[in-house]
């Protein structure tokens, strides 16, 4: 077979990583194009991927006017393009890898879906969590029916103190204004479909939710904190949230958000890199004194329509960064952390001198991928990218397959979860 042809939209860290699966597997897929408006991202992707400058393109509706060139598209623009961005591709006849979340608001998810299915258009969504392998195989013993009927999904979804600082305190997903997403849908909207995936097509009937910016402001900034750690500060030695123990200790952690504004100089040396965190870089800001407008923690609760329940926990700032889920069902349960690729499936027992089954599924073992081949997310990144291959071809996809009309739900309970957090009410999902 021919490999899939597809045009990297919005040449990012994202986009980027799911393109780099052409280069491990030739066979299946190909990158013939880009369209981004910094022309040194389109030279980097021409360059690695041997396209030409015809080929490249400065903005998605440059590319959209320019006639059907691939199969597909790689959208890996910012939560608020990918609608502006998507519908004239999907009208000019691509399927596309989309990335979450696919919209900022319920108006622009329906408008979306609607798009790609009057135009029969192919869009998978990248709930890359839905390939790793710990939540394949758990998803796997439910549609089996391993556990029965589900009563509760619990999730929970520990956000790193120094991944709170980098994405949703000093960065791009730190404002509504700007990004346009909730630090809910930019975090969790990967956990609200894993609810709505172990749910089987149950529809979600109501929402509400509870949550706040609890802590990084500035009424708790420790006294004398400065605005700016590595120019100000006199309790920066002694800060857990210092810009310099994150970024110049750590120079590889987030180096694709925190060296970003640098990325015009080739190989920016660690005096230029500090220079940048003492001026204008926000990532050099006190985490207590910066812009941020978005939750630092919040819950969810869910009731769906046969009566299971189901909830959410998101907390940022925690020592450990961490995923964990735990299925309750009619006849028994599942529980793990994602972190440490393995659950546990246990069932009732009730023989005397017995009280219950316990058996451990230890992916470890058999190719778990947390830091494997597959690349991020447990291995879920590039798994997708194949799966995605196989949609576009039209050969058989994979359970995990998340199509757009299947990450509707799961959007639809976030969006309705920020108005009922809002609103201080329960929200009925018609
Ligand atoms: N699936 C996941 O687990 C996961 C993880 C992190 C981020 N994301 C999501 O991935 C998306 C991309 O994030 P990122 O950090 O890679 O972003 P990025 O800022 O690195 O990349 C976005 C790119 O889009 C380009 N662009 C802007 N306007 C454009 C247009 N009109 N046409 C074409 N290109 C345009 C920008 O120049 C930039 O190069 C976001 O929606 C984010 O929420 C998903």
């Amino acid at each position: 077979m021919t490999p899939v042809t597809a045009v990297i939209v919005g040449a990012g860290h994202r986009a980027v990583t799911y393109a780099s699966y052409a280069e491990q597997h030739p066979e299946e897929l190909k990158i013939v194009g880009v369209a981004d408006p910094i022309a040194r991202r389109r030279n980097q992707m021409a360059h690695r991927f041997g396209f030409d400058q015809t080929h490249c393109y400065e903005t998605a509706d440059q590319l959209a006017q320019a006639g059907k060139i691939a199969d597909a598209v790689i959208n890996g623009t910012m939560d608020h393009q990918h609608v502006d961005t998507g519908i004239p591709l999907l009208e000019a006849g691509y399927d596309m890898l989309l990335e979450k979340p696919f919209a900022t608001n319920q108006d622009e998810m329906w408008q979306l879906a609607e798009v790609a299915k009057t135009n029969d258009r192919k869009v998978m969504i990248c709930h890359v969590l839905r390939y790793a392998p710990f939540y394949a195989a758990i998803r796997k013993l439910v549609s089996d029916g391993e556990i029965g009927q589900l009563v509760n999904v619990q999730t929970i979804e520990h956000v790193s103190y120094h991944h709170m600082g980098v994405g949703f305190v000093r960065g791009k997903w730190n404002r509504k204004d700007l990004c346009h997403s909730s630090m809910l849908m930019a975090k969790c909207c990967h956990d609200l479909d894993l609810i709505m995936w172990m749910m089987s097509g149950i529809a979600p009937a109501r929402v509400s939710s509870f949550g706040s910016n609890m802590y990084f402001n500035e009424a708790h900034a420790p006294k004398d904190a400065g605005t700016r750690c590595m120019v100000d500060c006199p309790i920066e030695a002694d800060c857990l949230y210092s810009a310099k123990k994150h970024y110049v200790d750590h120079p590889k952690r987030w180096a694709f958000y925190v060296w970003d504004t640098l990325e015009h100089i080739d190989n920016p040396t660690i005096e230029q890199k500090i220079e940048s965190l003492k001026t204008t870089n926000p990532y050099g800001r006190c985490v207590w004194k910066c812009d941020n407008d978005v939750v630092d923690h919040q819950s969810v609760v869910v009731e769906f329509e046969d009566g299971c329940t189901a909830t959410h926990n998101m907390v940022g700032g925690t020592s450990r960064p961490s995923r964990a889920i735990h299925l309750l069902g009619t006849n028994g349960e599942i529980q793990g952390v994602f972190e440490d690729s393995k659950f546990v499936l246990r069932h009732i027992d009730p023989r005397s001198g017995h009280e219950y089954s316990e058996e451990i599924i230890d992916l470890n073992e058999d190719g778990g991928d947390m830091h494997g081949a597959f690349g991020g997310h447990g291995g879920g990144d590039l798994r997708l990218v194949s799966d995605f291959v196989n949609l576009v071809r039209g050969t058989e996809t994979s359970l995990s397959c998340t199509r757009i009309d299947d990450s509707v739900n799961g959007h639809l309970v976030g969006f309705c979860a920020d108005d009922a957090m809002a609103q201080r009410q329960v929200i009925e999902l018609s």
